[in-house]
């Protein structure tokens, strides 16, 4: 028995849905289809069948980890050939990602991110100056300002690079090398070979140098840092991967093997979070009265000083906004399941082993059973008088299950500092002729976004 979906109205005979191909912004069509179309829904692209789930209770079924797991869809598998079998772009089934998740895990806990927190507030404060310094009249590039931000952190922080992006006239070559690989993965995924060999020819050699030259860059770092030996004070996430093994069965990383996790730190942790800081700025410039109520958070648990670890957890409403952020606007705007076994998911859509959906965040957070104002930024929809009960229902911007985020606490830390010392420094004023678009790199953030930041009344 097959399925019989909702699908785009002008189906072609063996090209299928093609006239509804959006590859430049495929998660926002995936949710705008999910609102015409309704909580399961199909895009069949030359015989290939996509299907978009946004039913919170479709959803809920489909992170049953016994029915159904993780799978690489097209952008994520893509994604392979820079990273590999690192922790992100790892198939269930390799032993290495076992052996990364069992040595890595316990470097991304709530507590480990006191390892991490002088960087951090070190890298904002960076930022604090490098606004400071482009005069108060300045239209700011906050999205490529947030990308700087949480490149160095990542950086910093991973492998104890240091990319000064702030100093530097131009992006790093790592950088640059970086964003045009996932904005042609982003718009290739769905292409066809022969597309790529022939109208795309000059990306997809670009494309291949840019491979090559990230993994020697790191291949250096990696080197360099095993030439120096074991290193005593503060270690990195390098240092770990170079020293541990699995408790459980011994196993070290290659040398290979390190360098697809750095690649997937750059990839997955930089440009998220960073497109997280960018969203909430953005938020937070066209709302004055909750910046107020944010920054006043910040101002009586940290004063004027840099915030610490432990003040950090105590930023309750800043937390809200983060959260309301990426609500909105998860920056990884869904994710991939796979059926472990022939299933049949609300009651009456079959699914054969092997076949695979694609969860349609932008859809589930907006979802009606957020309630009428879904639409509207309200940090306060997370306070806890106001949470909705199934929150784990409605809510994954981290994905889900034993392959969600293994960053979330990385992400929440960095973010909250940039936007505690972003607040505690700035007022922000929003370019009145500015309306938000979302630019799709994979992840999702802010195009165009330009800020003005005046010094923050509160302080000197
Ligand atoms: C996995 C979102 C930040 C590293 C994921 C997944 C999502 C996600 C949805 C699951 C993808 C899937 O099911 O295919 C986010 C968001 C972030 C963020 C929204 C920021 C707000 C970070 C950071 C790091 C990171 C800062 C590292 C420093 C990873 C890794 C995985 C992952 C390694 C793969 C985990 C595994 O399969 O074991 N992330 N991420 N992420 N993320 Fe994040």
């Amino acid at each position: 028995q097959d399925r019989v979906l909702p699908h785009p109205p002008r189906r072609l005979p063996m090209l299928g849905d093609v006239l509804d191909l959006h590859v430049t912004d495929s998660s926002q069509w995936g949710w705008k289809g999910a609102v015409e179309y309704g909580p399961i829904y199909e895009r069949k692209i030359l015989g290939a069948r996509v299907t978009y789930v946004s039913g919170p209770d479709l959803i809920a079924e489909i992170n049953n980890e016994e029915k159904w797991a993780k799978f690489l869809g097209v952008p994520v598998r893509d994604l392979r050939s820079v990273a590999g079998d690192g922790m992100f772009t790892a198939h269930n089934s390799e032993p290495n990602w076992a052996t990364a998740h069992a040595i890595l895990a316990p470097a991304f806990t709530q507590a480990a991110m006191r390892d991490y927190h002088d960087p951090m507030v070190q890298t904002a404060g960076e930022l604090v100056d490098y606004w400071r310094k482009q005069g108060e009249g300045t239209w700011l590039d906050v999205p490529s300002d947030m990308n700087k931000v949480a490149l160095e952190i990542i950086g910093r922080v991973a492998f104890g690079y240091e990319f000064a992006p702030f100093t530097a006239s131009e992006p790093h070559e790592l950088v640059q090398a970086m964003l045009r690989i996932m904005r042609y993965i982003n718009r290739a995924a769905y292409s066809h070979p022969m597309v790529e060999a022939t109208v795309f020819r000059k990306q997809r050699d670009q494309h291949r140098r840019d491979i090559s030259r990230v993994q020697s860059l790191v291949d250096d770092i990696v080197a360099r840092r095993r030439e120096q030996g074991p290193r005593t004070g503060r270690r990195d996430l390098l240092d770990l991967m170079l020293e541990t093994s699995d408790p459980e069965t011994g196993r070290s990383l290659s040398t290979e093997n390190i360098r697809n996790q750095i690649l997937t730190f750059l990839a997955a942790g930089q440009e998220t979070s960073a497109g997280v800081m960018a969203f909430a700025l953005h938020y937070l410039s066209q709302h004055p009265e909750i910046a107020d109520k944010a920054r006043g958070e910040v101002m009586s648990v940290c004063g004027d000083s840099a915030p610490t670890f432990e003040q950090v957890g105590k930023l309750r409403y800043l937390r809200r906004v983060m959260d309301e952020t990426l609500r909105l606007w998860p920056v990884a705007p869904g994710y991939f399941r796979k059926a472990r076994e022939d299933t049949v998911i609300g009651g009456e859509h079959p699914f054969e082993k092997g076949e695979w959906v694609f969860v349609v965040l932008l859809a589930l957070h907006r979802d009606a059973a957020w309630g009428p104002d879904a639409e509207l930024f309200d940090p306060d929809r997370f306070s806890r008088d106001r949470v909705p009960k199934n929150l784990n229902e409605l809510y994954k911007p981290f994905g889900t299950g034993m392959r969600a985020c293994v960053g979330r606490q990385f992400a929440y830390h960095e973010i909250a500092v940039v936007l505690a010392t972003v607040l505690q420094n700035f007022e922000l004023e929003a370019d009145p002729g500015y309306e938000l678009r979302v630019e799709e790199t994979i992840t999702l953030k802010p195009d165009g976004l330009t800020l003005r930041a005046s010094s923050a009344r509160t302080v000197g």
